[in-house]
C-alpha cells in the first residue's frame, strides 16, 4: 500500500480484513495504520525507493493510493521490475495529471462535460473569460497539472478571476503545471463521486458517494480537498438506472479512447459528476480512490476488494477474469465521515499538536478513526501533522445515524485549532 492519508487507512484496513491478504506492506503508511502491518518509510513520490521495496519484500500486488506517484510513473516501473500494481501507468494517469488531456479525451470520447478553453497565452485566457462571462455564473479557472487541489479557482469575482490567470500564466505560481489553463464554464448542482474499477476494457461501479469540498458550513469558504463525505447518496446510489446508465456514458467511453489511443486504463476511474439541470456533465476525472469517499465507500463493500483490484491490475474480460468477473456487493448500511483539520486548513496547516480522544471515539459503537496528517512526537504522543489529520467515520442504518455517531466520535477528539464542518451528511452542493 502506497499512501499515507486517510483514504489508505480506511483501504489498509480493508484489505488486511479480506481472506487472500497475508501481510501488508504500508509505505509510509501513518501512525493509524500501524497495527494493521508493517509500515516502511519510504516517500510516496519516491519510485525507486518504491519498487526496490517492493522487489526486496517479494509482493503480489502494489496498491497505489495517491496521484502523484501514478503521473510519476510508479505503475511503469514495478511493471518492469515484474510487479503487479493497482492503478493506471504514468500515459493513462494523465487523465488526471492534465486537466486539458482529459478534456480532449471527453471530447473524443463524446463524454459530457462543461465548454472549455485550454490555454498558455494571457490573452487568449482574458477571452475565455469573456466567452463564459454571463451574470451571476462564476469563471472556472484550472491549472492543467497537478497543484495539490490548489490550482482551482471558482469566482464571479472578475477581477479575481484575471488574477488567477495572472497568477498562473505570468507569475508561474504552479510552475510549470499552472503554465496551461483550462477555462471552462461552470457546472451548477450537487458534485457526486462514481468510482469504477477497470481492466483497460471493462468497468465495474462502486457505490457513488457524496463529498463537501468547500472548508465552512453550508458550502462557503474555500474549495479544500474535501472536508466530509457520505454514502448512498439519496437518488443517486447503485441500482438506480441513471447511475447504471452513467458505466455508459462516462466510463466506458473513455475506456475505449484510451485503449484506441494506445493506453489502456486499469485502476480505479473516479469521475467528479455534477448533476446539472441538463443531465450529469463529468467536472473531472481523477485516476484513484477519493479522499475522505473511500472512507464511506469501502466500509459498505460486503464483498472481496483484493480480488477486484487484483482482477483490475492483472485480469482482462478475453481470459474470463476481468473486473467483471469478480462478485461486488454492498450492505444496506450508510456512512458518513467527518474530517478534523487542522488550524489554518486549507491555506495552511499546523504540525505538533498533542491529540486526545481517538481511542475513546474508536470504541464507540460503529465509529472508526482513520488517521490522515498525524505523527508521533519524541516522546510517542500521537500530534498532528497535515492540514486534513483524522477522518471520523461510521456506520449506521441510514445516512441520519451514521451522521450521529459520527459527530458523537468528532465530539470525544481535541487538539488545538481543530476544526470542521457540522453539517457533513446534508445533501446540497458539496
Ligand atoms: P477539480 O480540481 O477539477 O476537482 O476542481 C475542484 C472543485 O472546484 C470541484 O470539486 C468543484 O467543486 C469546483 N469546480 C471545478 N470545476 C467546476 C465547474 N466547471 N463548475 C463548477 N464547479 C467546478
Ligand atoms: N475528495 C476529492 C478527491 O479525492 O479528489
Amino acid at each position: 500500500m502506497v499512501g499515507s492519508g486517510g483514504r489508505e487507512h480506511a483501504l489498509a484496513l480493508r484489505l488486511q480484513a479480506d481472506d487472500g491478504v497475508a501481510e501488508l506492506v504500508m509505505a509510509p503508511g501513518n501512525p493509524g495504520m500501524v497495527p494493521l502491518g508493517r509500515c516502511v518509510d519510504v516517500a510516496v513520490d519516491d519510485v525507486d525507493g518504491l519498487v526496490a521495496l517492493a522487489v526486496a519484500e517479494r509482493v503480489d500486488l502494489v496498491v497505489v493510493g495517491p496521484e502523484v506517484p501514478l503521473v510519476a510513473g510508479l505503475v511503469d516501473a514495478l511493471a518492469a521490475g515484474g510487479i503487479a500494481a493497482f492503478g493506471p501507468d504514468a500515459r493513462a494517469a494523465r487523465l488526471e495529471g492534465s486537466k486539458a488531456f482529459a478534456k480532449d479525451v471527453m471530447d473524443a470520447a463524446g463524454v459530457p462535460t462543461a465548454g472549455w478553453v485550454a490555454t498558455s497565452s494571457r490573452d487568449a485566457a482574458i477571452a475565455a473569460l469573456d466567452r463564459f462571462a454571463a451574470p451571476g455564473v462564476p469563471w472556472v479557472i484550472k491549472a492543467d497539472g497537478l497543484a495539490a487541489g490548489k490550482g482551482v479557482v471558482v469566482t464571479t469575482d472578475r477581477a479575481e478571476a484575471e488574477a488567477a490567470v495572472d497568477a498562473a500564466l505570468v507569475a508561474r505560481r504552479f510552475g510549470d503545471a499552472g503554465a496551461t489553463l483550462v477555462i471552462e464554464e461552470f457546472l451548477d448542482g450537487p458534485e457526486r463521486s462514481l468510482f469504477a474499477v477497470c481492466d483497460g476494457e471493462d468497468a465495474v461501479l462502486l457505490a457513488p458517494a457524496q463529498d463537501h469540498k468547500r472548508a465552512f458550513d453550508g458550502d462557503e469558504g474555500p474549495n479544500t480537498g474535501g472536508m466530509g463525505a457520505f454514502c448512498p447518496v439519496e437518488g443517486f446510489a447503485l441500482g438506480e438506472p441513471h447511475v447504471e446508465a452513467l458505466r455508459e456514458t462516462v466510463i466506458l467511453p473513455v475506456l475505449r479512447e484510451l485503449a484506441r489511443r494506445g493506453t489502456p486504463f486499469r485502476g480505479l476511474l473516479y469521475a467528479g459528476i455534477v448533476d446539472t439541470a441538463a443531465g450529469p456533465k463529468v467536472l473531472e476525472y481523477n485516476v484513484r480512490f477519493g479522499d475522505p469517499e473511500t472512507q464511506v465507500v469501502l466500509p459498505r463493500l460486503t464483498s472481496s476488494l483484493v480480488d477486484l483490484l487484483w482482477a483490475s491490475a492483472v485480469g482482462s474480460p478475453a481470459s474470463g477474469d476481468g473486473v467483471a468477473s469478480v462478485p461486488v456487493r454492498f450492505s444496506a448500511d450508510a456512512a458518513v465521515t467527518v474530517v478534523l483539520a487542522s488550524a489554518g486548513y486549507p491555506e495552511t496547516s499546523s504540525r505538533g499538536d498533542v491529540i486526545d480522544g481517538v481511542e475513546d471515539a474508536d470504541a464507540l459503537e460503529g465509529v472508526h478513526v482513520a488517521h490522515a496528517g498525524t505523527a508521533r512526537d519524541a516522546d510517542g504522543r500521537l500530534v498532528t501533522a497535515g492540514g486534513r489529520v483524522l477522518a471520523v467515520t461510521a456506520l449506521g442504518a441510514d445516512v441520519a445515524q451514521a451522521r450521529e455517531r459520527a459527530y458523537g466520535g468528532v465530539t470525544r477528539i481535541r487538539f488545538a485549532g481543530a476544526q470542521h464542518r457540522s453539517d457533513i451528511g446534508h445533501e446540497g452542493r458539496a
